[in-house]
């Protein structure tokens, strides 16, 4: 999709948008057309309501086939992001190429511009190329945007160093998690990530030979059963200044979780193709901090491996030995995305010593229950950078909800054969998990987070979402490192 920034004034296009607000006056260059327009909206019976729409043909000296005009609501609310993602989902069929959207006159700064092509982006997403068979007309067309603003040059530096960076981001993000499992297997996934080299990221990867010199028998573990070699990839990039610190993002990803020995039940288990939607969030992020050139070291780790029943998967009652030296006694090989995350966190803190670590994983059906589809849960043993992804939850629309942590919940864990069990008991099940990790991590801060219900979605509402895998975390990652790690 070519996306371009220009002045008020008419483009040549197939479909110009253009939004009406409440009180049904057009505003910038679009309020050229409102001579007929009065009279073409009353013959419509359209009202400016939110949403609704209504359309004519050649309009003279609009430049345009065809012009959609398209209720705003309040002037004062107008959200560009959601208005032009709304457009997209509805419009995105029609047999144009090339879109224009009217967002001059109405107050709109770069940035919102900006984010207006974010979300017509983020909304054209597909992933439609395993589908042979569908006819032409299901497939989208549209390869231009141009957004019509105030300051188009301004908006464009904004798309440039930022919005468009992180579009990309969540495209990948989404891509590796709507990826079947037979194509994302571990070494594969590895292979994609090494790609990403050429925006001038560091990408080191380590086998399981590497792995078990190093003795990280909690990861190795889960890969066990599968005949698909597990896989550790460290992703830097260095934006910062020398010698700082890095901040570490660390992901889950098991490229397919069946549940090993405890196995799941068949139904639905194809979604846990899924189940490294933390570890898609963390290379989604490293991807658009490397393409917009951010100013801060940044580390991203990712444990990627298989969870499969076999003759030589590991059994429940096994005693395994971590990196960290703590032993763990799995009692249920289907909460393996903690094995994973133990030997990856405890490495990224020894390895990197980092300043903050933030863990994104598809950690645990339990916070689904809790907080649906709309909340990640947040878990942190540091108030600050609890509060720090809280205000980026909000502000990127990744959103984020803290649940505690304590010593009544960590004690859970007790196993009177190792030093842990890798479950606690039937209640608080999200907490328990991270309990877990924070067993591994150390006096780093750090934070984590549990994004089974939001990295992937079987149903979804927001326009921005077209797909099972949504690219969750993309969007928040790069606005807490934007605004916290950054000069
Ligand atoms: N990958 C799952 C969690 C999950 C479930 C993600 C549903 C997305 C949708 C995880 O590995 C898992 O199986 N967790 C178990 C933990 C339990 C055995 C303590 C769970 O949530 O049931
Ligand atoms: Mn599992
Ligand atoms: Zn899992």
């Amino acid at each position: 999709m070519k996306i371009s920034f220009k002045p008020a004034e008419r483009h040549s296009c197939g479909l110009a948008i253009i939004p009406v607000f409440e009180d049904m006056t057009l505003n910038g260059i679009s309020s050229d057309l409102k001579l007929g327009f009065k009279s073409l909206a009353q013959a419509a019976d359209f009202k400016g309501k939110n949403g609704k729409t209504f359309r004519v043909y050649a309009v003279e000296n609009s430049g345009a086939q065809q012009v959609v005009f398209i209720g705003a609501g309040k002037k004062d609310k107008f959200n560009a992001e959601m208005f032009a993602a709304k457009a997209m989902k509805q419009l995105l069929l029609e047999r144009q190429t090339s879109w224009v959207f009217y967002l001059d006159g109405i107050g709109l700064d770069p940035d919102g511009a900006a984010r207006a092509a974010l979300g017509a982006d983020l909304a054209a997403y597909r992933f439609d190329q395993y589908r042979t068979k569908l006819p032409e007309s299901k497939k989208p067309v549209v390869s231009d945007i141009t957004i019509v603003c105030d300051d188009a040059k301004m908006a464009t530096i904004s798309y440039e160093n930022y919005h468009g960076a992180e579009a990309a981001g969540v495209k990948l993000a989404r891509d590796l998690v709507n990826e079947p499992p037979n194509v994302i297997y571990p070494a594969a996934y590895a292979q994609r990530i090494k790609e990403l080299e050429s925006l001038g990221l560091d990408v080191k990867i380590l086998g399981e030979t590497e792995m078990t010199k190093l003795g990280m028998h909690t990861l190795l573990g889960v890969g066990k059963g599968s005949v698909r070699e597990s896989q550790l990839v460290i992703m830097s990039w260095n934006g910062g200044d020398k010698g700082d610190s890095p901040v570490a993002l660390v992901g889950k990803g098991v490229t397919f979780d069946t549940g090993g020995i405890s196995l799941k039940p068949g139904a639905g288990m194809w979604d846990m193709k899924g189940d490294m939607g933390g570890s898609a969030a963390v290379v989604g992020t490293l991807m658009t901090l490397a393409a917009r050139k951010a100013k801060a070291n940044v580390i991203g780790v990712v444990g990627l491996v298989e969870n499969m029943p076999d003759g030589d998967a590991q059994l429940p009652g096994d005693i395994i030995t971590s990196y960290s030296g703590q032993t763990v006694e799995v009692q249920n090989t289907d909460a393996e995305g903690r094995l994973v995350l133990a030997d990856a966190l405890w490495y990224t803190k020894e390895e990197y010593k980092p300043k903050a670590m933030v863990n994104l994983a598809t950690l645990t059906g339990a916070i689904i229950v809790a907080l649906g589809h709309e909340h990640a849960g947040l878990f942190s043993n540091d108030d600050n950078i609890a509060a720090q992804l809280l205000s980026a939850g909000e502000t990127s629309t990744d959103k984020v909800w803290r649940l505690p942590l304590g010593k009544a919940y960590d004690r859970l864990l007790d196993s009177p054969n190792a030093d842990m069990k890798n479950i606690g008991g039937r209640s608080a099940g999200s907490i328990t998990a991270a309990q877990f990790l924070q067993r591994f991590v150390g006096d780093t801060p750090w934070a984590h987070l549990d994004v089974a219900g939001t990295a992937m979605k079987n149903t979804r509402h927001d326009p921005r979402e077209t797909t099972f895998g949504t690219g969750f975390g993309v969007r928040l990652l790069n606005r807490w490192i934007a605004d916290n790690y950054e000069g």
